[in-house]
């Protein structure tokens, strides 16, 4: 707009140098006549081309014969006064006029003279007063009328109806007064009426709108229209109807047409029983999306079957005159984001499925009579939640309290609730709280206050629907997918160690921090089990020879179960051997057990174990070789892949480096990315949760454990694998990594899958951040943790400063503020607060960037 303004000021600049080359009474001169007249401020350059045509002007369109205008667009452009005579009214072949956003107080009386070409007319947002004359009716031919947010007065003319090519009339926000106009009912190709915010009073006669076949769009919204609502089945195609702030009475019943996807009738006098509109004639609303009913006097009891409004977004029966009943089924109502019932007379208590409705936005249940406990609704996108003057009991869900500092508004006050919190800045919203029983001394000092602990019952926390569509998504994954890639074959040059191979155990290897002992006699007796291909008879000896005796030229990492090698079986196959050096616990049998049941386990997103050796005490877990290294590595500009100091790449594996997409860190600073990753994790950890039996706890999520396989998806590795090496609670094994332990650690009996949902936090605050979990920088906070520094910023409602700028530009800022939200839910110190992570899969869809975003 700011470029358009400025090329029309170029344009004018030149054109009022010019005025003295326009011939007068060409379409040129009138246009610079105008121009000059109403005193368009604007700068004179000392520009000098007289040659240029009209034509080309910036909002001129010239005819074939480049003689005659036929569109002016001078919108906005700081023209002020009276529309003077002779001069655009005067362009014969004008047909769209736009001179809308400018200060035109006064029509000029030639310029309905344009009646015989003039389609479009757009004086919206003008200062123009006074009646509407009946010369409008001259517009024969007119097609759009906007003459909205201006002074018009007096009533509409009635020969409006001569105007009977009209499709759109907007008189929205002037003063027009008096009955509606006879003369709009005839206007009968009108798709668009909009006459919102006038003075318009009187009664509609029966059958006003009967021949407005065509209509779509109506709108008198905010007028002072009396009586009964006229028959308005004749309209076949009106989606959006809005009659808010008039005087109306009579039933609602026959307004409700099929085709509606909005219908607003809130603030008249409308009456009668709401529940009668279920047994009506016009049972289809299934387009509907917004319902307000709210303000009226409706009577009787709500809806029964909420269902039939299954694409509701939008619904608001607040202030009505309804009987005393219990809370609507609103089971149905999947899409919901607004649900108002405020002083709808409800009793009872707040049935527990509400809290399924993850997509709810904003929630009015106040000035009702509820009772029982408060509905500890999770959706991360609840910004507004009043639930004032009830008779809630009980303390408020802790799962509702976390979310409180992100949320826009909510308000608890006049209940018979329990309050007990200790990090609300309460001050700040003490009028949310008003009337509260003071159980816990909120005014005293809200940080003196020990919480009771939490004694919440178990929670179904999601959708039905979603969790089917998650285990059957789950289900598909873990059917149909196939080894992708362990018939890829390498072609190995040259191994270096084959001397070696008649060396007899026990084998002791040294890593940096790991001593660890094969106590193997005979090499080539231990087996190794391979679940793809049990066919080849691979042995211990050959995994000595692999990795050349597990020398530290061949490390990966240094695993938190034990050390992690590289090595080519000899089929050519790459694997990593993860050796888990605390195996004694387990018997021989029980951990071959758990490793085959882990081999059976296939996820897109989790790195398969490919094989294993139980060698001595230790075991020994092959998986999968997957060469574009770890998340960790990645996001903190680490080597991809090898940490070890000598260079592989040169002559061994040349072969690999053509062969796949090694990935660069650039690759990974788009928010696209980090939301795959995000999301693949996430699904890999719900596919652990909830798709295998019994149920797999990782334990140990990090972004170190998360690998990149050649198409870049992410892969969770070393699931399952503290069954395998038998951790028990005492051991300092199970105190998680730093920096993605979650606080109940200390307690080991609590390692649920809410664990892992805490470290999948982490990561993905990693993922947004782009910041390690500790040891980092975290500016502008005292904190020394990633995960304290971003609960700080999310809660001030800064989410936004903690992105990492490399990806900010990358992606739409809204979507990573909410991932950061999610990452706060996860990170909750409760992990009854936590979701499950079925739940961060779908709210991480519905972050989802599409590829246009990027
Ligand atoms: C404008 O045009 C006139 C004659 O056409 C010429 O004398 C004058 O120098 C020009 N001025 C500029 C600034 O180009
Ligand atoms: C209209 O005029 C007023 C002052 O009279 C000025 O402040 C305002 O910016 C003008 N509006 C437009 C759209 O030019
Ligand atoms: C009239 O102009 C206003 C302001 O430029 C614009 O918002 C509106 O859409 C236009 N009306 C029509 C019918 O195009
Ligand atoms: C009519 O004009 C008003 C004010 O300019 C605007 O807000 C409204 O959207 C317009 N109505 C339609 C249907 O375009
Ligand atoms: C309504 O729309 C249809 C199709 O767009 C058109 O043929 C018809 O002329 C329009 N007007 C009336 C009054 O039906
Ligand atoms: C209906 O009109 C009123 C007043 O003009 C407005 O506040 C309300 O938002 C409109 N409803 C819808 C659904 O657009
Ligand atoms: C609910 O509806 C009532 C009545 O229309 C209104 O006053 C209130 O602001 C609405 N609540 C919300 C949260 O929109
Ligand atoms: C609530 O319902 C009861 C009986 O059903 C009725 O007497 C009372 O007037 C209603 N209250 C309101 C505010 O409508
Ligand atoms: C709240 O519940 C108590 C006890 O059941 C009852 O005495 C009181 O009237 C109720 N208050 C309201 C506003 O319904
Ligand atoms: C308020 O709740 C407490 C229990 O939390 C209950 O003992 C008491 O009766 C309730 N009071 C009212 C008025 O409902
Ligand atoms: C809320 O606290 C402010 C002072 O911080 C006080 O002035 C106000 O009265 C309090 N409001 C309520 C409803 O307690
Ligand atoms: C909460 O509701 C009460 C009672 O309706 C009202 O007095 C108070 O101002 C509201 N507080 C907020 C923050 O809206």
């Amino acid at each position: 707009m700011g470029s358009g303004i400025l090329a029309f000021s170029l344009f004018l600049a030149l054109l009022l140098r010019c005025l003295a080359f326009q011939q007068p009474n060409t379409d040129g001169f009138l246009i610079s006549e105008f121009f000059t007249k109403m005193g368009a401020k604007l700068p004179l350059l000392s520009l000098n081309d007289s040659s240029s045509s009209f034509c080309s002007w910036s909002g001129v369109s010239c005819d074939s014969t480049r003689e005659n205008v036929v569109e002016l667009r001078a919108s906005g452009l700081g023209l002020s006064g009276a529309i003077p005579e002779n001069t655009i009214a005067k362009l014969s072949k004008l047909q769209v006029l736009d001179l809308s956003m400018n200060n035109i107080t006064e029509l000029s009386s030639d310029l309905w003279g344009l009646g015989s070409s003039l389609k479009t007319l757009n004086l919206s947002i003008n200062r123009i007063t006074g009646p509407l004359p009946n010369n409008v009716g001259n517009f024969g031919y007119m097609e759009t009328l906007d003459l909205s947010h201006n002074g018009f007065s007096g009533e509409i003319p009635a020969d409006i109806s001569s105007m009977s090519g009209l499709r759109l009339l907007n008189l929205s926000r002037n003063a027009f007064e008096g009955r509606m106009s006879e003369g709009i009912a005839n206007c009968k190709n009108l798709v668009v009426l909009d006459l919102s915010n006038n003075e318009l009073g009187g009664e509609f006669s029966d059958a006003f709108f009967s021949s407005l076949k065509n209509l779509s769009f109506l709108d008198f919204s905010g007028n002072r229209i009396q009586g009964r609502l006229p028959d308005l089945s004749g309209m076949k195609s009106i989606s959006y109807l809005n009659v808010s702030g008039n005087l109306l009475r009579g039933s609602i019943s026959d307004v409700l047409l099929e085709t509606l996807e909005v219908i607003d009738l809130s603030n008249n006098q409308f009456e009668g029983l709401i529940s009668q509109v279920n047994h009506g004639s016009r049972l289809g609303l299934s387009s509907l999306y917004y319902l307000d009913l709210s303000g009226n006097h409706l009577s009787g009891t709500l809806f029964s079957d909420l269902g039939r409004f299954s694409s509701l977004k939008h619904l608001n029966l607040a202030d009505n005159r309804f009987s005393h009943q219990n809370f609507p089924n609103t089971q149905n109502l999947l899409n919901l984001e607004y649900l108002n019932l405020s002083q709808t007379n409800l009793t009872g208590p707040i049935p527990s499925e509400f809290s399924e409705f993850i997509r709810l936005k904003i929630v009015d249940l106040s000035h009702n009579q509820l009772t029982g406990e408060t509905p500890d609704l999770i959706s991360v996108k609840l910004r507004v939640l009043d639930l004032s003057s009830n008779n809630l009991s009980g303390e408020i869900p802790l799962q509702l309290l976390e979310m409180l500092p992100i949320m826009e508004a909510f308000n608890f006050s006049y209940n018979n609730l329990t309050f007990c919190a200790d990090k609300l800045p309460f001050q700040k919203y003490n009028s949310s709280f008003i009337g509260l029983q003071n159980s816990c001394p909120i005014a005293a000092n809200p940080n003196m206050l020990a919480c009771k602990g939490s004694k919440h019952r178990k929670r179904k926390l999601a959708l039905a629907v979603a969790l089917s569509v998650a285990f059957f998504l789950l289900g598909i994954g873990c059917v149909f997918y196939g080894c992708r890639k362990s018939t890829r074959a390498w072609a190995v040059k040259q191994l270096s160690f084959k001397e070696e191979q008649n060396v007899s155990g026990p084998y002791s290897f040294q890593t940096d921090s790991t001593t660890w002992v094969a106590d193997v006699k005979v090499a080539t007796s231990v087996p190794i089990i391979m679940f793809e291909k049990p066919l080849l008879n691979f042995t211990f000896a050959d995994l000595l020879s692999a990795t050349s005796n597990f020398d530290r030229g061949m490390l990966l990492a240094e695993g938190r179960f034990g050390p992690v090698y590289r090595g080519f079986l000899p089929s050519g196959v790459q694997v990593a051997m993860k050796v888990l050096v605390h195996g004694s616990v387990v018997s021989d049998q029980d951990a071959a057990k758990e490793l085959e049941r882990l081999g059976r386990i296939k996820h897109p997103n989790l790195v398969p174990l490919t094989g294993y050796c139980l060698a001595g005490d230790q075991r020994i877990a092959i998986y999968e070789y997957m060469e574009n290294g770890n998340l960790h590595n990645l996001l903190h500009d680490l080597p991809l892949g090898v940490q070890t100091t000598e260079d592989w790449s040169n002559d061994t594996w040349d072969d690999e480096n053509n062969g796949s997409q090694n990935i660069t860190t650039e690759g990974a600073t788009t928010w696209r990315f980090r939301h795959t990753i995000a999301l693949g994790v996430a699904r890999s950890l719900a596919f652990l949760h909830h798709g295998c039996f019994p149920q797999i706890v990782h334990r140990d999520v990090k972004s170190s454990s998360i690998y990149l396989d050649s198409a870049l998806e992410p892969r969770l590795s070393d699931f399952g694998l503290s069954k395998v090496v038998g951790i028990n609670s005492d051991d300092q094994m199970s105190q998680g990594t730093t920096g993605y332990a979650p606080p109940e650690l200390s307690e080991p009996e609590m390692a649920t899958p809410k664990l892992d949902v805490y470290s999948f936090g982490i990561v993905l605050f990693e993922l947004v951040t782009g910041k390690k979990p500790i040891g980092d920088e975290y500016p502008g906070e005292k904190e020394s943790t990633l995960v304290g520094w971003v609960r700080a910023m999310v809660k001030k409602n800064h989410g936004l400063m903690a992105v990492d700028p490399k990806i900010r530009e990358t992606g739409s800022e809204k979507q990573m503020e909410e991932a950061l939200r999610i990452a706060y839910l996860c990170t909750a110190d409760l992990p009854s607060k936590r979701p499950t992570m079925q739940q961060i899969v779908g709210l991480l869809k519905d972050i989802e960037p599409v590829a246009r975003d990027q």
